[in-house]
């Protein structure tokens, strides 16, 4: 029975993989939000390392800061500056200061550091709204600075909103700004239409989750899968939700439909989740910040849109490097960061894209496996640490994975090491594992189960796995099972809730 649910889900899953390989989008990226509000900043050069170490492409800065950008010189991190939210009425009043703020933090750095956008305020409309006048105006005086310098073309400008402005995003189909906005958003999407620009959204299923008061599974939020009772769909379109973070990209997507203004792409440009919270925060914890996150870099990287929008991939910054100690609020607002800063992540996570492009994969034909005659002791050391704070992507060796046979630590631990070798060994990672490792130029891999580095692994991930980490292929099998044996679905839509929050329906089998 499980081999036979096995064989279901790898079945269902090449067939996947089939559609993704001939349908990719061109690599989504994850980037990272720097935020500085803390006690102990490193500085900038060491951010920079740190970014480096952990192979991060695309950093969204709160501001322009100088030190910040310099270091980021020559690393081929692309970088969005920011104007704060108190230069913001400074630059929407005249055009000579937004002239200054381009020469002096953009055109200055450019061209060794990499900046791609200028990010203007943060949640204007729900933080200043006083100054939704002038946002517009801003936006415009700093792109014509950006003409001016003929810099245009790789500096686009936009503005991040939060989900606030939409005010119920659930189900998508019906989300619509609020109308209150409605002459502001509507110049600013012609802006972002006419400059080929894109919106910027700060979307946080920990809040959608933690808002709903118990109506949407945590699941939903964490991109785990859904039983299949409770499975998510629009009523209105029956797009299948797989989480909750598709959902509130798909409501920004309609909202902005409204005003018949086609082909504006959504950037995330913050999401996360904490991983400390106060006595009323009991779903800021560690395990759930590591689940989402890692999830999130999942579901981004396979490069598929939103359902209302699937050529589109949700290129996403996720909140946030470092906590930032200082920031005021509940204690959960100080928790988001993945990694302290001594650069040691938080909870083990991975940024490099499962596009396959990250930046240190370069195929060097060699690999680094365990050595014959290394105690296992060092050897399961050695497993941890490659697939905890060593970064190496793990996924192939757990339980219903291509390379879980032979399920011995020899061979796990041969695929961590190198994983991890290969990832690092270009900013300095050894093949050393305290002595437990040793290079070979002999491609370990076998049958499916394919080791980085080896001229086969360029074909893709053929067998990505399911969209939740800790939860096993079983689940999966057995939502595969319900399908296949019924041979066609029985779509029962119930109203169950029917509050201002969200009218989701869901969906029985
Ligand atoms: C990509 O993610 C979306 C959303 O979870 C999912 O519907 C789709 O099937 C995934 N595609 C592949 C090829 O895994
Ligand atoms: C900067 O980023 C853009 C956008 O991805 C890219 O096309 C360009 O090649 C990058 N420039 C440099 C100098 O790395
Ligand atoms: C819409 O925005 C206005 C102005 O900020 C606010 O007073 C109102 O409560 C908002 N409406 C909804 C439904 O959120
Ligand atoms: C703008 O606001 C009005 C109500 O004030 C509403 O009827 C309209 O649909 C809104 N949206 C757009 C896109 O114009
Ligand atoms: C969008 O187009 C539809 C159909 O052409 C029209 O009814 C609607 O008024 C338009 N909305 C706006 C905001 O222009
Ligand atoms: C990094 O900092 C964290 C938190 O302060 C600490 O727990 C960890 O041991 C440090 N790691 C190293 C390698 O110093
Ligand atoms: C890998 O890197 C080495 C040294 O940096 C270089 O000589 C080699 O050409 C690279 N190989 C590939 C496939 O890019
Ligand atoms: C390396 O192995 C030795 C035993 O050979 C052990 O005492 C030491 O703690 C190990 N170091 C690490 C970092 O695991
Ligand atoms: C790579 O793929 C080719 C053709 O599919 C196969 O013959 C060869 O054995 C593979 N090499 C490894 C190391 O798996
Ligand atoms: C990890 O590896 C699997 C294949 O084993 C791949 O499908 C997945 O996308 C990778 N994840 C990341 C974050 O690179």
């Amino acid at each position: 029975m499980v081999e036979l649910m096995l064989l279901k889900l790898w079945l269902g899953i090449f067939l996947l993989d089939i559609i993704s390989l001939s349908s990719k989008a061109g690599g989504a990226f994850v980037g990272v939000n720097v935020g500085t509000d803390l006690s102990n900043l490193p500085s900038a050069t060491d951010v920079v390392a740190i970014l480096r170490a952990h192979q991060i492409t695309h950093v969204r800065l709160f501001d322009a800061d100088a030190h910040m950008l310099t270091a980021l010189s020559d690393t081929g991190i692309e970088v969005i500056v920011s104007v704060t939210n108190e230069e913001v009425l400074g630059i929407g009043q005249s055009p000579s200061t937004a002239a200054a703020w381009v020469n002096k933090n953009v055109a200055a750095f450019l061209p060794g550091t990499n900046i791609t956008a200028i990010a203007v305020g943060s949640e204007v409309l729900s933080t200043i709204p006083h100054a939704a006048p002038i946002l517009v105006p801003a936006m415009n005086y700093l792109h014509k600075a950006l003409v001016a310098s003929n810099l245009n073309d790789q500096v686009k400008v936009s503005t991040p909103q939060s989900m606030d402005i939409i005010p119920k995003p659930f189900p998508p189909s019906t989300a619509a700004f609020n109308s209150s906005w409605n002459s502001t958003i509507f110049q600013m999407l012609q802006f972002l239409k006419n400059t080929n620009s894109y919106y910027m959204l700060n979307a946080y299923p920990y809040f959608g989750y933690v808002d709903s008061n118990g109506i949407f599974p945590i699941e939903y939020a964490l991109f785990q899968p859904l039983s299949a009772v409770k499975e998510i769909v629009d009523p209105n379109t029956l797009f299948h939700y797989d989480s909750m973070f598709d959902a509130m990209v798909d409501a920004a997507y309609n909202s902005i439909s409204a005003f018949n203004l086609s082909g504006i792409p959504i950037v995330v440009t913050e999401t996360g989740w904490p991983w400390l919270g106060d006595s009323h925060e009991p779903d800021a914890t560690i395990q759930n910040a590591e689940t989402f996150n890692n999830n999130l870099i999942r579901r981004v990287s396979n490069d598929s849109g939103p359902p209302s929008q699937p050529g589109f991939p949700i290129n996403t910054y996720i909140y946030e490097l470092f906590n930032e100690d200082k920031r005021p609020g509940p204690l959960s607002e100080r928790n988001y960061g993945i990694f302290f800063p001594n650069g040691t992540a938080v909870y083990p996570i991975s940024l490099i894209s499962a596009s396959g492009s990250s930046v240190g994969g370069n195929s060097s034909g060699v690999f680094c496996v365990v050595r014959p005659d290394a105690d296992t002791e060092k050897l399961q050391n050695g497993l941890n640490w490659a697939c905890g704070q060593g970064g190496a992507n793990c996924t192939a060796i757990q339980t219903g994975q291509p390379c879980y046979f032979p399920d011995s630590l020899q061979n796990h631990a041969s695929y961590a090491y190198n994983d991890y070798y290969q990832r690092m060994h270009l900013i300095g990672g050894t093949c050393d594992f305290n002595g437990s490792a040793i290079l070979t130029s002999q491609d370990p891999s076998y049958g499916s189960c394919i080791f980085m580095g080896s001229s086969n692994s360029s074909s893709g991930n053929l067998f990505p796995p399911p969209a939740a980490g800790p939860v096993g292929p079983s689940s999966w099998g057995s939502r595969l099972e319900a399908f296949g044996s019924s041979g066609f679905l029985f779509i029962l839509c119930l109203p169950l809730f029917m509050c201002n929050v969200n009218v989701f329906k869901f969906l029985y089998l």
